[in-house]
C-alpha cells in the first residue's frame, strides 16, 4: 500500500529536509518555509496553524504543465478543488491558468468565487443532486463527467429544463488497479464510480439522441497517490480504444479527460516523475486529435503545505508519547488511511539533538489520534514545535471539530512574507449556527 510507508525504515530527518527544497534549517531561525522562519509564524498566530507556500504551488503548477508541453501536449489543467479549496489557493492557480474539478456546487461555487469561469470547469462525482446539477447548468458549466445512465437521463431533463445545452464526457471505468490504498482506488469494476467500458458504447450513442445532452468525450480517474504510471498507461489505452471504437460508430469525440491522481513521495523517495507521465500520455493517447484535460489535486497542494503543531507535553512511562496540539480532527490522513507524514523539530538545535522512538499523538479521545508511531524524535519540552510535512492536499478540506477543538488558522507565505488567510475558529463560533429548539419535557 502505496500510502503506508514503513515498508522500509523511517527516512532520516536529514533526508526528509534535502528531498523538499523549499524547507531550509537555519541555526538562528530554525526550520523555515519559502525563507520565512515557522517560528514567527506560530508566534504570530498560533498553533495548530496550516502553512502554504505560494511559491512551492506556482513552481509544482508549472512542473506539470511545462512536462506536458514538453512532450509536445496540450493538456488543459483542471485543478481538483477538493484536495484544497482555500479560495486564496484556487485564485493563485486561476492566475496561472487552470480551470477546475469540482464534485459538489460547494466547490462549484467556490471556484467561481476564485474567478474561475464557470465555462472552465468540469462537474465529476458519483451521485450530483437535481439542485446541484441545476444551478451549476444554469450558471453555464463547462462539462459533466456522467457516471450513470440514471445520471444522464437526470441531466438531460434539468438541460431541458434550464433551456441550455450541457457537454458530458462519460466517466468510464477502466478496471485498472492503480496500486494505491484501497480507500483511494476509484478505477476497479468493483468501486462505485465511472461507468463500466462495455456499457460505455451504448450509452454514448444514446446520449448524443438525448435532448439537452452534448456528449464530447470521456473521462477515466483511477484513483490517488499513484507512484508508478503503468497504471496510467493501462488505463489510457483503454480510453484511446474507447475514442476510436466510438469515433468508428460514427460518435464524435473531442474531449479526453485523464483525471488526477499523481502521487507525492511522503517519505524521501520521489513522486510520480513526471516525465515518464507525460510520454505515456504522449504514446497512448497523444495522436487521438481529441483535447485532453486533466484533474490533479494532490500533486499540486500537497507537498506546498504543512502543518504547524505545538508539544503539550511528552508523556513518558513504558512508552513515550509525544502529545501535539494538532489532532486528528485537523489532519485526518494518519488516522484514516494510516497515512505516513514526516514530522520535523522547528528549533534546529532540536533537530541536531539526539533522538529516541516516540509516538506522536493529538488529545482527541480516540487511540486513532496518532500521527507516527515509533518516530526518531529528540527531547521536546511543552511549547516546542513540529511541522507535519506534506499536508497541503486533504488536510484542512478533512478536518473537522470533533471534540470541540476550533478548526485550525492557515497562513499563506509568497515572497518573504506571511499571510493570515483563515483565522483560528474562536471556542464561540464552534456553535454560533446552532439553535435550541423549545424542549417539551
Ligand atoms: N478527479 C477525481 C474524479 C477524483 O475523485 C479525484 C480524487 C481527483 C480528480 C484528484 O485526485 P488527486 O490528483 O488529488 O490524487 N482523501 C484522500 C484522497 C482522496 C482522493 C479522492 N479523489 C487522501 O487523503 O489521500
Amino acid at each position: 500500500m502505496a500510502l503506508v510507508q514503513p515498508l522500509t525504515a523511517d527516512p532520516d530527518l536529514d533526508d526528509l529536509l534535502a528531498a523538499r527544497p523549499a524547507l531550509t534549517m537555519h541555526a538562528q531561525d530554525g526550520l523555515c518555509f519559502e525563507d520565512v522562519p515557522l517560528h514567527a509564524v506560530a508566534d504570530t498566530h498560533g498553533t495548530p496553524c496550516w502553512v502554504y507556500g505560494a511559491g512551492t504551488l506556482r513552481a509544482r503548477y508549472r512542473a506539470l504543465a511545462g512536462a506536458l508541453a514538453e512532450a509536445g501536449l496540450n493538456v488543459h489543467i483542471h485543478y481538483a478543488v477538493k484536495a484544497n479549496d482555500h479560495l486564496a489557493i484556487l485564485g493563485l492557480f486561476r492566475a496561472l491558468g487552470a480551470g477546475a474539478d469540482v464534485v459538489s456546487l460547494g466547490e462549484f461555487m467556490r471556484a467561481r468565487k476564485a474567478g474561475i469561469a464557470a465555462s472552465d470547469v468540469v462537474f465529476s462525482g458519483v451521485g450530483k443532486s437535481t439542485q446541484e446539477l441545476g444551478a451549476a447548468i444554469v450558471a453555464g458549466l463547462g462539462q459533466i463527467n456522467v457516471e450513470s445512465a440514471e445520471e444522464l437521463e437526470m441531466i438531460s431533463a434539468i438541460a431541458l429544463r434550464v433551456g441550455r445545452p450541457v457537454r458530458v464526457a462519460l466517466r468510464m471505468n477502466p478496471d485498472v488497479d492503480a496500486g494505491t490504498h484501497e480507500k483511494i482506488t476509484t478505477g476497479l469494476a468493483d468501486n462505485k464510480f465511472g461507468i463500466p467500458a462495455q456499457d460505455v458504447p451504448r450509452l454514448y450513442a444514446h446520449a448524443a439522441t438525448l435532448p439537452g445532452i452534448q456528449p464530447v468525450g470521456i473521462a477515466v480517474h483511477i484513483g490517488s497517490q499513484i507512484l508508478s504510471p503503468a497504471p496510467y498507461a493501462k488505463a489510457y489505452a483503454k480510453a484511446a480504444d474507447m475514442v476510436r471504437w466510438l469515433r468508428a460508430a460514427g460518435q464524435t469525440v473531442s474531449v479526453l479527460d485523464l483525471g488526477g491522481g499523481l502521487g507525492i513521495g511522503y517519505g524521501d523517495e520521489p513522486g510520480m516523475s513526471l516525465s515518464a507521465f507525460a510520454n505515456v500520455v504522449k504514446k497512448e493517447v497523444g495522436d487521438l486529435g481529441v483535447q485532453l484535460l486533466m484533474e490533479p489535486g494532490r500533486y499540486l497542494v500537497g507537498p506546498a503545505g504543512l502543518l504547524l503543531a505545538s508539544v503539550i507535553l511528552e508523556k513518558r512511562g513504558q512508552k513515550r508519547f509525544v502529545v501535539l496540539d494538532a489532532a486528528m480532527n485537523d489532519l485526518m490522513r494518519p488516522a484514516m488511511y494510516d497515512a505516513w507524514h514526516g514530522i520535523l523539530p522547528v528549533s534546529a538545535t532540536q533537530f541536531r539533538a539526539p533522538r529516541a522512538p516516540a509516538d506522536v499523538v493529538g488529545p482527541v479521545c480516540e487511540s486513532a489520534d496518532s500521527f507516527a508511531t515509533g518516530r526518531d524524535l529528540p527531547a521536546m519540552k511543552p511549547g516546542a514545535r513540529v511541522a507535519l510535512l506534506d499536508a497541503g492536499a486533504y488536510g484542512a478540506v478533512m478536518s473537522s471539530t470533533y471534540n470541540a477543538r476550533p478548526r485550525a488558522a492557515a497562513v499563506l507565505i509568497d515572497g518573504g512574507k506571511f499571510h493570515l488567510i483563515t483565522p483560528r475558529q474562536t471556542i464561540d463560533n464552534l456553535w454560533a449556527d446552532e439553535m435550541l429548539p423549545p424542549l417539551a419535557g
